[in-house]
């Protein structure tokens, strides 16, 4: 580790409790103000300490640079983990190029705007009768009856899992996300008997997701359908299939990225459509500003708050000389609230300008979210759906937000209509 100047962290970034109400914007505002990177001592799980990127343009230099900044080097959350766990949960998000490429290739045509646009007409019979439901009820919890259940029905439905499994995804799902809390699974749970520190996220339900993926995965080989399950067992990367275990954790990562990241924006958009009303009846009046509101959603929500990345050789970023081996986490909770890149970031525009864009997505480059155009048309058909209904929420109650440094997740939202 290096670094001459060394600004420390005026939060404790390695407490889940400093994300306990929400993002903690004063916090980062002060990082944002030093001039070099802001220094995060040892403390919880992470045993060496990290440099905190918080400002907008160095999470797009890290995030643009992989020789520098490896994904593969060391584990991409904060806390650090044996090789041997390193490799029994690689999948393309822990991967550098050109192995990263290789692997994203075979599913990338499956995320493209024109592909994702196939899935329009089910995103909106999902989210119709999700709000059905809790219009009969006159309300509710908005997480588990709408923003829960509409993206991981989508994504499951675009691997192949069938519909009666989606409730044993969601809850697989959640446990992961508890697993970057501080509310432990039992180690056994699910019938686990792998070490947990092999599991993502240290949780046997990474293990049970597994044992899902392998069933289903010989059930498709067997009998293939038109899904992304049958498409990746009867991938070739440089001519060999996908191992057993490849296989599992590519599902792993699809369902959980493709399910918590986008509950949250659900989540947080409900909170957003009760505070700032204004913003959407001006959309309402004018569907072409959907786009920006769906953009605004996710920078306000920022539903990942960091990623982390390992300095491969010495260099030097923002002034502040890294070391090979040192630890960079981007937080993007904070890029996005960016003072030299977003006017007034703490106000909630609906019509902010997308370009330059936003990072709750990545800083861009080779990891760049790969189901950006999926989320952003569920959250874009969820606003239009909100707005066709008139759909108003009479209270809301205080959100009760997920206890992670990792995710900005929201566990319960009471609303009544
Ligand atoms: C609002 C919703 C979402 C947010 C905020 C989000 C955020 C992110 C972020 C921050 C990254 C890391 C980018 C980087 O390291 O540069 C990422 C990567 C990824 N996301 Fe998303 N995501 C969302 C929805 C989805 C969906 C619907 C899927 C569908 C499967 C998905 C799949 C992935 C995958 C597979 C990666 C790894 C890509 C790679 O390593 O090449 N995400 N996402």
């Amino acid at each position: 580790m290096s670094g001459v100047e060394r600004p420390l962290a005026p939060i404790d970034l390695n407490d889940a409790g400093t994300f306990a109400a929400g993002i903690p914007h004063d916090g980062f505002a002060e990082m944002r103000a030093n001039p070099g990177l802001t220094w995060s001592p040892p403390g919880g799980a992470d045993r060496t300490g990290f440099w905190a990127v918080t400002r907008h343009a160095d999470v797009v230099s890290v995030s643009r640079n992989t020789d520098t900044y490896s994904s593969a080097v060391g584990h991409i959350q904060i806390y650090d983990i044996d090789e041997d766990a390193l490799a029994a949960r690689a999948s393309m998000i822990d991967l550098d190029p050109p192995i990263h490429t290789r692997l994203r290739r075979l599913v990338s045509a499956a995320f493209t705007p024109r592909h994702v646009e196939r899935y329009r007409q089910s995103i909106r019979r999902r989210i119709r009768s999700r709000l059905d439901v809790l219009a009969a009820d006159g309300g509710g919890d908005w997480v588990s009856t709408v923003a829960a259940p509409i993206p991981i029905g989508v994504i499951c439905e675009l691997m192949g899992v069938p519909e009666q499994d989606h409730r044993y995804m969601i809850e697989l799902s959640d446990h992961l996300v508890a697993g970057t809390a501080n509310q432990p699974l039992d180690p056994g749970a699910y019938g686990n008997s792998t070490e947990l520190r092999l599991l993502p996220f240290n949780s046997p339900a990474a293990f049970a997701m597994a044992n899902y993926a392998t069933e289903l995965g010989a059930r498709r080989l067997r009998e293939p359908e038109d899904d992304l399950v049958t498409k990746l067992l009867h991938a070739e990367v440089e001519g060999e299939r996908l191992s057993e275990e490849e296989f599992a954790n590519f599902f792993r990562l699809m369902i959980f990225a493709g399910n918590e990241t986008t509950r949250s924006s659900m989540a947080h958009l409900a909170l957003h459509r009760h505070w700032y009303a204004d913003a959407f009846q001006r959309v309402d009046g004018d569907r072409s500003l959907l786009g920006s509101l769906t953009e605004e959603v996710i920078r306000y929500s920022s539903p990942i708050l960091y990623f982390r990345r390992t300095v491969t050789a010495d260099t030097e970023l923002a002034g502040t000389g890294l070391a090979a081996g040192d630890k960079v986490v981007m937080w993007y909770a904070s890029a996005n609230f960016d003072e030299a890149v977003f006017d007034e970031p703490a106000d909630f525009r609906p019509d902010r300008p997308t370009l330059p864009p936003h990072v709750g997505f990545g800083g861009g480059g080779a990891h760049f979210c790969l189901g950006a155009s999926l989320a952003r048309l569920e959250v874009s058909e969820l606003i239009a759906e909100l707005l066709d209904r008139g759909l108003r929420f009479a209270e809301i109650g205080q959100p009760r937000f997920v206890e992670s440094n990792f995710v900005n997740g929201i566990e319960h939202l009471d609303v009544e209509l």
